[in-house]
């Protein structure tokens, strides 16, 4: 025993058709979003918010820290499997895209739970310690891979002991497995992978879900 599954589109698909319905609104978010173009690939898909809500709901979390927002679907699957006092600080740079994504917490009724903060997430973050250090129960790390370091280490200190980080796209499409790519994002992709399996600070699995996320408990 012990070997693991090889999977292709039809284990997926047999994952999909075993995971409760995606919602009608989110299906609308998820059609609108698609009509962006090729962009549209940066949004997670329904097995792994899915997965993202059950996250919530284990660590009982309160705050959600989001770091990369979109058109606000990764957003809006927390928000809605936090409890009615939960809170979410949601940072993005894009106006445009998270004007989308206000449009579906509003028509969810979350929207009274979430903070988005415009701006570069670096300094967004700074600002942040300064106010909320271990103020934070959840958080996703889904923006520009080339400042993933410094996200995660924000994010620990920001994350209450016990509380848990997703890290998405650590698989990157298979490229942090292949040699001949040298892109930037790809070797910041490696390097954080590579650094986490020494980090005493979390314990943590990467799962082969949507892109790759590792989900690090901060201990
Ligand atoms: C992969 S998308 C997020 C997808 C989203 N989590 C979802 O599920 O739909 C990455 C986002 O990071 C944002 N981003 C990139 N660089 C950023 C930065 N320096 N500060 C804040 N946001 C940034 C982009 O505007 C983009 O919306």
């Amino acid at each position: 025993m012990g070997r693991d599954l090889t999977f292709g589109q039809d284990i997926l698909d047999y994952i999909a058709a075993s995971t409760p319905p995606e919602p009608p609104l989110y299906r609308r978010l998820r059609a609108e979003t698609a009509a962006l173009g090729e962009v549209s690939a940066m949004q997670i898909g329904w097995t792994q918010a899915h997965f993202m809500q059950l996250a919530a709901r284990m660590v009982r979390a309160r705050r959600y820290l989001e770091i990369g927002v979109f058109t606000g679907y990764s957003t809006l699957a927390v928000a809605d499997a936090l409890p009615p006092t939960g809170r979410v600080v949601a940072l993005d740079i894009s106006e445009e895209w998270t004007a989308m994504g206000r449009r579906y917490w509003k028509a969810a009724k979350v929207e009274k739970k979430i903070r988005l903060v415009l701006g570069d997430a670096r300094k967004t973050l700074k600002a942040l310690e300064r106010t909320s250090l271990g103020a934070f129960d959840l958080a996703f790390i889904d923006a520009d891979k080339e400042n993933l370091a410094h996200y995660f280490e924000h994010t620990l200190r920001l994350l209450r002991p016990g509380g848990v980080v997703m890290i998405d796209n650590v698989l990157w499409s298979g490229a942090v497995i292949d040699p001949s790519d040298r892109r930037e994002s790809t070797k910041a992709l490696r390097a954080f992978n590579r650094r986490l399996v020494k980090d005493k600070r979390v314990a943590f699995a990467m799962i082969p879900l949507g892109d790759g996320l590792t989900v690090a408990l901060k201990k």
